[in-house]
C-alpha cells in the first residue's frame, strides 16, 4: 500500500512537471502566445537594433491581434526551433519554414504564410542553374531545405554548411565558395541593398510554401491561427504588409 501509494505520488508528480503542447484554450487563458524564431532572416525575421522585425513577425503580429492574443517572442537559432517545439517549450514557429514532408511528420503546419523558392547566387555571372554547379562548391544555411535540395544536385563538388544564412552569404562575398543557395526575396533584398558587391542573381532551384508549425497534433491551435491568418489575408493587411516588404503580393496562389 505504501508503495502503491509513492508510486501514484510519483506518476502525479510526473504529471505536473511533463511540459505539454498547450491548445489553443490553453494560450487564450493565458492571453499570451509563445512564439520562437531566429532573427536572422532579414527581410522575414531579423532584428532592427534591438528589435525584432521582418515581414513574417509582423504578419504574426496582425494574426495574434485577430486571435485576441499578445505575442511573447523568443529567438533561437535556426535549427533549435522545431526541436524546441517538439519539446513544447514554446506554442508556435514561425522563421520561413519550407513545408516538407520529413519536418510534417514532426509537426504540425498551419496554412502558408508565402510562397517563395531557393534561389542560386554567385559572383560569377556564369553560375545561374543546377547544372552550373557541377564541380562547384556551394554554401547554405544548416538545417534548411536549401541544403536537402542542393544535396539532390549530383555533381556538385561540396555542400559547405554554416549556422545562420547571414554566414552563408558572407562565404560567398568572401569568395570561400562559388555559390550561395537562399530564399529568392533574401537574395533581392540583399543585391539590392548592396547593389555594388556584385551578387547574380541566378534561378530558382526549387519552390516550397512556408508555413507556421504548431506541435504534432495541436489542431486547435493551428486552426485558430488557419482562421486569422485567412481573415488577415481577405482584409488588405496582408496585402498592405507584403507590398511595404516586397513591393508585390507574397502569398500562396
Ligand atoms: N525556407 C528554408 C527552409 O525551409 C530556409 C528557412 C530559413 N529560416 C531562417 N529563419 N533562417 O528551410
Amino acid at each position: 500500500m505504501k508503495l502503491l501509494k509513492s508510486v501514484a505520488a510519483a506518476v502525479a508528480l510526473c504529471a505536473a512537471v511533463t511540459v505539454h503542447a498547450r491548445p489553443l484554450a490553453e494560450v487564450q487563458k493565458d492571453g499570451k502566445i509563445l512564439i520562437a524564431t531566429e532573427g536572422q532572416f532579414a527581410p522575414f525575421n531579423f532584428f532592427n537594433g534591438t528589435t525584432l522585425t521582418g515581414f513574417e513577425v509582423e504578419v504574426a503580429e496582425l494574426v495574434a491581434k485577430k486571435m485576441g492574443l499578445t505575442i511573447q517572442w523568443k529567438t533561437l537559432g535556426f535549427d533549435a526551433l522545431l526541436t524546441g517545439l517538439r519539446q513544447d517549450r514554446w506554442d508556435l514557429v514561425i522563421a520561413s519554414h519550407g513545408i516538407t514532408e520529413e519536418r510534417a511528420k514532426a509537426v504540425t503546419f498551419t496554412e502558408p504564410h508565402y510562397c517563395s523558392g531557393g534561389m542560386i547566387i554567385a559572383m560569377d555571372p556564369a553560375i545561374k542553374n543546377a547544372k552550373d554547379l557541377s564541380g562547384k562548391v556551394v554554401a547554405v544555411q544548416t538545417g534548411t531545405s536549401y541544403l536537402e535540395n542542393v544535396k539532390k544536385v549530383s555533381s556538385i563538388k561540396e555542400v559547405k554548411n554554416f549556422p545562420t544564412d547571414v554566414d552563408a552569404r558572407s562565404a560567398l562575398t568572401s569568395r570561400r565558395v562559388d555559390a550561395w543557395v537562399t530564399d529568392r526575396f533574401v537574395a533581392k533584398a540583399v543585391a539590392d541593398k548592396n547593389p555594388g558587391a556584385g551578387f547574380k542573381l541566378g534561378d530558382m532551384l526549387f519552390i516550397e510554401r512556408i508555413a507556421a508549425a504548431v506541435s504534432k497534433g495541436n489542431t486547435s491551435l493551428a486552426g485558430a491561427w488557419n482562421k486569422a491568418l485567412a481573415e488577415v489575408m481577405a482584409d488588405g493587411s496582408y496585402a498592405q504588409l507584403s507590398k511595404k516588404y516586397f513591393n508585390e503580393d507574397v502569398r500562396c496562389s
